[in-house]
């Protein structure tokens, strides 16, 4: 026997604790809109709105989206406008931009199939391990395990590891225990079962140990240790980061707007112009900046309107968006299509980030003194 094999404690009991947790699982019977279909378009639609989204809140999203773009054909055949604007507000619009080209991959490579296995299916652009093992276990029924940050908690306590989870050779071992403990038969059961086990029982902070399959195998929970596990390198503060944008509006009261760039920090969808301030620049002077260099225009720049923030994975986002006016030129882009003036009331048309989302929402407020300014 290996040294890792010896460090795994359940080598003997995996169809033990598999039996116990499916049982489990079959008597919770939890709705939710992609269980019970193997299409493998829903299910990937699912796992890519569930990666960094909570279940409730991606739920009416899944159902939209498949609404609107019910197959592979469809989403891949959409304007990349159309998808973002229907992902908008779950946030991480990567997921969004991947889903896209990923469907066009498919419908022009492979037939608009996808492939059964999860090592074809980890080389497909976008889709990372733990996608490729829930796509092939829950649409195909493949035995490859899942391990996601809920299945490492479980897993972490089940064993009672002291190892950093944050460290990736912890990582690389939990993955190689999941695949130990994960049965041949219903793998994708057991891996939801899993997830569903961290949801909602094994849960951070208290453990509801008492409603645990697995209460009487845990290691955590014979050592009194579930509170320490896992055992998580505390992370550093999120750094911040300030931008400046502009609110300019023409004689009809329409509002500036400019498409990002298709690749990058919320590609593709529209904001308001302006950009990330330096530390020796003055907010005005980074807007001044920003602005000439986007659209080729100067600007006066006048009053603070409102101030709008956003988590992204890297830093915290501080959006202030000032009222200008356009002192000489005509904005424009490389591209004519990525400039547009925007109707207020047309605004839902258009796809936009949370804080620049928030911002044009407050500009209802201003409304009566920009028409007072216009009249
Ligand atoms: N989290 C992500 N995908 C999931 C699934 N299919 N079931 C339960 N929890 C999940």
């Amino acid at each position: 026997m290996s040294d890792e094999q010896a460090q795994f404690p359940f080598t003997d009991t995996t169809t033990a604790l598999a039996g116990a947790l499916l049982a489990w699982y079959d008597l919770a019977v939890l709705e939710m809109p992609w269980r019970g279909s193997r299409d493998p378009y829903r299910i990937w639609l699912s796992e890519v709105m569930l990666q960094q989204t909570r279940i409730a809140a991606a739920e009416p999203y899944y159902t939209r989206f498949l609404a609107r773009f019910p197959s592979l054909a469809a989403l891949a055949a959409a304007p990349l406008d159309e998808v973002l604007k229907c992902w908008e507000g779950l946030g991480y619009y990567a997921r969004a931009r991947n889903l896209h080209r990923l469907a066009q991959v498919l419908v022009a490579e492979h037939d608009s199939e996808f492939p059964t296995s999860a090592a074809e299916l980890q080389q497909l652009p976008g889709i990372g391990r733990y996608t490729a093992a829930a796509i092939a276990s829950i649409a195909f029924g493949q035995p490859v395990a899942v391990l996601d940050g809920n299945v490492m908690r479980v897993l972490a306590r089940l064993t009672d590891l002291s190892d950093d989870i944050s460290e990736t050779a912890t990582q690389a071992k939990l993955w190689r225990w999941a695949e130990a403990l994960l049965p041949t038969e219903r793998p994708g059961d057991f891996n939801q079962a899993v997830m569903d086990l961290g949801r909602l029982v094994c849960v951070p902070r208290r453990p509801r140990c008492q409603e645990c399959p697995w209460q009487t195998h845990c290691l955590a929970l014979a050592h009194q240790t579930t509170t320490q596990r896992p055992v998580k390198k505390a992370k550093a503060p999120l750094p911040q980061m300030t931008a400046a944008v502009a609110v300019i509006r023409d004689h009809q009261g329409r509002l500036l707007l400019v498409r990002r760039p298709p690749e990058g920090l919320l590609g593709g969808l529209w904001t308001l112009p302006g950009g990330q301030c330096n530390a020796e620049e003055s907010l005005p002077d980074c807007l001044r900046r920003s602005v000439a260099h986007q659209l080729q225009i100067e600007i006066e720049v006048g009053a603070q309107m409102t101030v709008a923030t956003q988590q992204f994975t890297h830093f915290q986002l501080t959006l202030r968006a000032f009222s200008c006016q356009v002192a000489s030129g005509t904005p424009q882009t490389a591209n004519s299509a990525d400039l547009a003036w925007a109707a207020l009331s047309e605004l839902d048309r258009y796809s936009l980030g949370k804080a620049d989302r928030e911002v044009v929402a407050s500009l209802n407020q201003w409304q009566p003194r920009l028409f007072e300014e216009f009249d």
